[in-house]
């Protein structure tokens, strides 16, 4: 897969300790699970999850510590994690984020990461992750001209990627992934050469950040509190609300029904918060990008796709698009980490 093997390390970030990111994200009135922002499907996979790919992967493996042992039942409440954009689109949605969407290293590192000097900050966005917690090992959703999540089925632009056959139309994104507290556990797991290389665990100190490329780069999330500790109870459309000013107490509530279901002290939880940038060879690529000169559509790329499948004799004559369809093409192009 094409991409970028490069980490930038940015320490520190702000030089306060991480204190003004915490006091912005303790002001957020609440946090709502990133499963629950997006739910597109088309024909091809129709019915599959956003992130089926890793998702699968984990229910296969056990995740990085290969705990194949955990209830099915599980994996949804320990996985699904809480998000909120602070900035998008370039503009900032909450007062105070400027300076990190702006910030000048996460600017220089993305430059060095992937080689491409016009580089345009796109989002912010706040991880807020439970004891209990932990992120599957994945490849972040890619982008292409055309093509991002909000036309089309996130494991499909992932299957893009993987599959190498789209390149000239991928937009190559820096994400710099900014820790500003610390805790027990909650290592960022790392494949810095690829899926056959070996795994690195990153502590993340609070005011740090790593800029890299997570399209290509496959991480997770190890359990935040240890991974003794049981899963949280999050059920239904799950959201944390804060309970106080000072943002000190958090309330995990089911939106949907109302019914209230665990507090949590601001200590206990995990905050990190990630940036991306698009990164350009110069001007002329930024403007083909806006102006949408050369754009991909889906229907064209599943035909790419299975003309390949075709030629690699994986199927023959002309598949439905449907969910078996999705699944062969996550199967073919997606390789995880053998560890993972
Ligand atoms: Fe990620």
């Amino acid at each position: 897969m094409p991409g970028s093997s490069k980490t930038v390390i940015v320490d520190p970030v702000f030089g306060d300790g991480g204190a003004s990111m915490v006091a912005l994200a303790r002001r957020a009135e609440r946090y709502r699970t990133y499963s629950s922002h997006e739910k597109l499907e088309s024909d091809v996979g129709r019915g599959l999850a956003q992130r089926h790919d890793s998702v699968l992967n984990f229910r296969r493996t056990g995740g990085r510590l290969g705990r194949t042992d955990l209830p099915v039942g599980e994996l949804g409440a320990r996985t699904s994690y809480f998000r909120e954009e602070y900035a998008y689109h370039g503009r900032p949605l909450t007062d105070g984020i400027e300076r990190f969407l702006h910030h000048e290293a996460l600017l220089t590192a993305a430059r060095e990461v992937h080689g491409r000097p016009v580089i345009e900050p796109s989002i912010a966005y706040a991880n807020v992750m439970l004891p209990g917690q932990e992120l599957a090992v994945h490849t972040d959703v890619p982008e292409f001209r055309g093509l991002n999540r909000k036309g089309v089925p996130q494991w499909l632009l992932v299957v893009m990627h993987h599959s190498g056959l789209f390149d000239a139309w991928r937009m190559p994104i820096a994400t710099g992934i900014g820790w500003f507290t610390e805790g027990t556990g909650g290592e960022l797991s790392l494949w810095p050469d690829g899926p056959d290389g070996s795994c690195r665990l990153h502590a993340g100190g609070a005011d740090t950040a790593m800029v890299l490329d997570t399209d290509t780069l496959f991480h997770g999330v190890d359990p935040v509190g240890g991974p003794e500790l049981a899963p949280p109870p999050v059920r239904g459309e799950a959201e944390l609300r804060r309970l106080d000013d000072a943002g000190e107490r958090w309330l995990l509530v089911d939106a949907a029904t109302g019914e209230e279901r665990a507090e949590y002290d601001w200590s206990s939880l995990r905050l990190s918060v990630s940036w991306k940038a698009y990164c350009f060879a110069d001007d002329a690529e930024r403007d083909t990008w806006r102006t949408h000169a050369d754009d991909l559509d889906e229907g064209s790329v599943v035909d790419r796709l299975v003309d390949d499948l075709r030629a690699r004799g994986v199927v023959d004559g002309e598949p439905a698009r449907n969910r078996e369809l999705g699944l062969l093409l996550m199967d073919t192009y997606v390789r995880f980490p053998s560890a993972a």
